[in-house]
């Protein structure tokens, strides 16, 4: 296995196996590394070619009197892996440490604080925005590049009348005069609709799992853009009243709806203040 060059806070050189956690504080050469690879990070590279140009830096920084071969975290880790064959259920291995700086790129920033806003205020983006937002939600990952969603929108009267298809889907009758508020907690809706096609090599899951993805993408395009979104649905969602308002082929599904406006300043005082813990990232990762 390779070794990294790092010096102590003297100055002083000395080889380090590998990037491991002693006592709470990785060693000096990871130190060394990952501050490399932080200051390409900040450059504008992103993680992989950041890495690339720390690996480059540190194989010019080496005398080659070492007489070490540099090698990549990578590779390194690869080094470590068990022979095929061998069992490798032995976990993830997070004794290299990651260069990802969630808070210094912008779009990982804007991944993990991304919020729902349950009340929005009626200030909405105009149907020019909502192209420009659909524009780049539509690089979302398609196998086959069938396409199997779409967005409709619903503005002004359109949610009294999905409300009165839920009403009419759950058995409610109400008094004339009376509608079903519910809908115009928000003064745009977009109703997400997954449209799959008949394909032999994609079955129906994977497309309704890219147009899932697309409403993900939906929620923090407009997240990233200020304005605030909610993604509701219900076990009415795809009844026939429903289904039918939203002149759904039989093919299609909806997939609910997202409840858009502006963040109320409250709720961005609110939000500048608090820090909502994200959950424990290992219970979503394991080997096999
Ligand atoms: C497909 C889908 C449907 C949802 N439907 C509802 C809903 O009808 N009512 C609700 O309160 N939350 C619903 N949610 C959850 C909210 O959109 C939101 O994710 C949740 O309140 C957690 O807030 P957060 O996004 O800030 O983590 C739904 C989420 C998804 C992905």
């Amino acid at each position: 296995m390779g070794e990294l060059m790092g010096s102590d806070k003297k100055g002083k050189k000395h080889k380090s196996k590998k990037c491991r956690r002693s006592g709470g504080r990785d060693d000096d050469a990871c130190q060394v590394t990952r501050d490399r690879v932080r200051a390409h990070f900040l450059d504008g590279n992103t993680g992989p070619w950041a890495k690339n140009l720390a690996a480059e830096d540190m194989k010019n920084a080496r005398p080659a009197a070492d007489g070490a071969t540099p090698q990549s975290a990578e590779a390194a880790a690869a080094d470590e892996r068990p022979a095929s064959g061998e069992s490798s259920r032995r976990g993830p291995d997070y004794s290299v440490p990651s260069t990802i700086d969630i808070v210094a790129d912008p779009v990982l920033y804007a991944l993990s604080t991304r919020r729902s806003i349950s009340k929005v205020d009626p200030e909405t983006p105009n149907d020019s925005d909502l192209l420009e937002l659909i524009r780049s939600v539509s690089s979302v990952a398609d196998h086959k590049g069938l396409r199997p969603w779409r967005f409709l929108i619903l503005r002004g009267d359109d949610r009294i009348r999905l409300g009165a298809a839920l009403d009419e889907a759950a058995g409610v009758h109400r008094k004339p005069g009376e509608i079903n508020g519910k809908p115009l907690r928000a003064e745009l809706l977009l109703a997400l609709i997954a449209s799959p096609t008949k394909h032999d090599k994609v079955p129906e899951w994977e497309q309704h799992a890219t147009a899932a993805g697309a409403g993900h993408l939906l929620e923090l395009a407009l997240w990233q853009a200020g304005w605030g979104v909610m993604w509701r649905s219900g076990t009415l969602t795809n009844s026939e009243p429903v289904r039918s308002l939203h002149r759904l082929g039989e093919n299609e599904l909806l997939m609910g709806w997202f409840y858009i406006g502006a963040v109320p300043e409250r709720y961005r005082q609110r939000l500048a203040a608090s820090t909502r813990p994200l959950p424990k990232p290992e219970q979503f990762l394991d080997t096999l």
